[in-house]
């Protein structure tokens, strides 16, 4: 749950890494007009917007997510979309749940944040129609380079709060899980992530801030740590344009399978 509205309302304005992946991940599916969409862990609904679009008047997204800030921006910024509605709910409890009623379940980013990882499973199987389909993706641990920028840019303490709101799971124990649910899988792969790109050490701050739902304290970001940082791990300096590199085995997953 994100500390107040306006970490929620950054999350908005700083989680375009996330909004990009999310996008390829569901051009990668057939999403037809009429489609009923669950977006489990829609965050502040940008995608379930472009879910809505793509399914139509016919269609319709139902949107959920736990943190209830994000949902009140959500509502707020996307009124006009008439197909989609937002809900607080979580991987154990969303409208039509156990009754068949999507034709998908999308999930971008979102299962790393699930501590009961098999129960999410059963209850999405059990709320698609026949031959509805999962796409989700998570990563599978801390990717490195993030590691990094929690280990140089924070203290002990609060890495340790925001590590102790993930569950990370390794991808042959996601298959595993998924497919004693009942689902057959189509797809499950390892996406090499991109370096990050931020306008300055402020916006890198900001990201990792609204992204962690306020635990990352920009506070513990002094200027001789940043310094220390970028000299090491990015092409820019302190206050100029600057991509970090991500490390060769930085990667998501992406997994996708059928109810058969
Ligand atoms: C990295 S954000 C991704 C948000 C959105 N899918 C996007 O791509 O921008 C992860 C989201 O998962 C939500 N979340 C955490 N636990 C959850 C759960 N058990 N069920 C559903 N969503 C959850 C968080 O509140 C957060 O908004």
């Amino acid at each position: 749950m994100s500390i107040s509205k306006d970490v929620a309302k950054s999350y908005q304005q700083v989680s375009l890494f996330q909004r990009e992946e999310g996008k390829k991940l569901i051009d990668d599916v057939e999403i037809h007009r009429g489609h009923v969409i669950l977006d489990l862990g829609c965050g502040t609904g940008e995608l379930s917007v472009y879910l809505s679009e793509l399914v139509g008047q016919d269609g319709r997204v139902v949107a959920v997510d736990p943190d209830s800030y994000r949902v009140e921006v959500a509502r707020e910024s996307h009124r006009e979309v008439k197909n989609l509605a937002f809900h607080e709910g979580s991987s154990a409890s969303f409208p039509g749940m156990g009754l068949k009623t999507y034709d998908i379940v999308f999930s971008n980013f979102v299962f790393h944040w699930i501590k009961d990882k098999e129960e999410a499973f059963k209850n999405m199987f059990r709320s698609l129609k026949p031959a509805g389909k999962i796409v989700v993706s998570y990563t599978d641990r801390l990717p490195s380079i993030v590691s990094k920028i929690y280990r140089e840019l924070q203290n002990s303490e609060s890495m340790e709060r925001m590590l102790s709101k993930r569950w990370y799971e390794r991808r042959a124990n996601m298959e595993e899980m998924c497919s004693a649910a009942g689902f057959e899988i189509i797809k499950s792969v390892d996406v090499k992530m991109d370096d990050f790109e931020f306008e300055n050490v402020e916006s890198l701050c900001s990201f990792f801030l609204a992204t962690n739902q306020g635990r990352f304290i920009s506070e513990l970001a002094t200027g001789d740590k940043v310094s220390r940082f970028c000299a090491q791990y990015s092409s820019g300096e302190n206050s100029k344009p600057l991509t970090v590199y991500t490390d060769e085995g930085d990667y998501y997953c992406v997994l996708t399978a059928a109810k058969s």
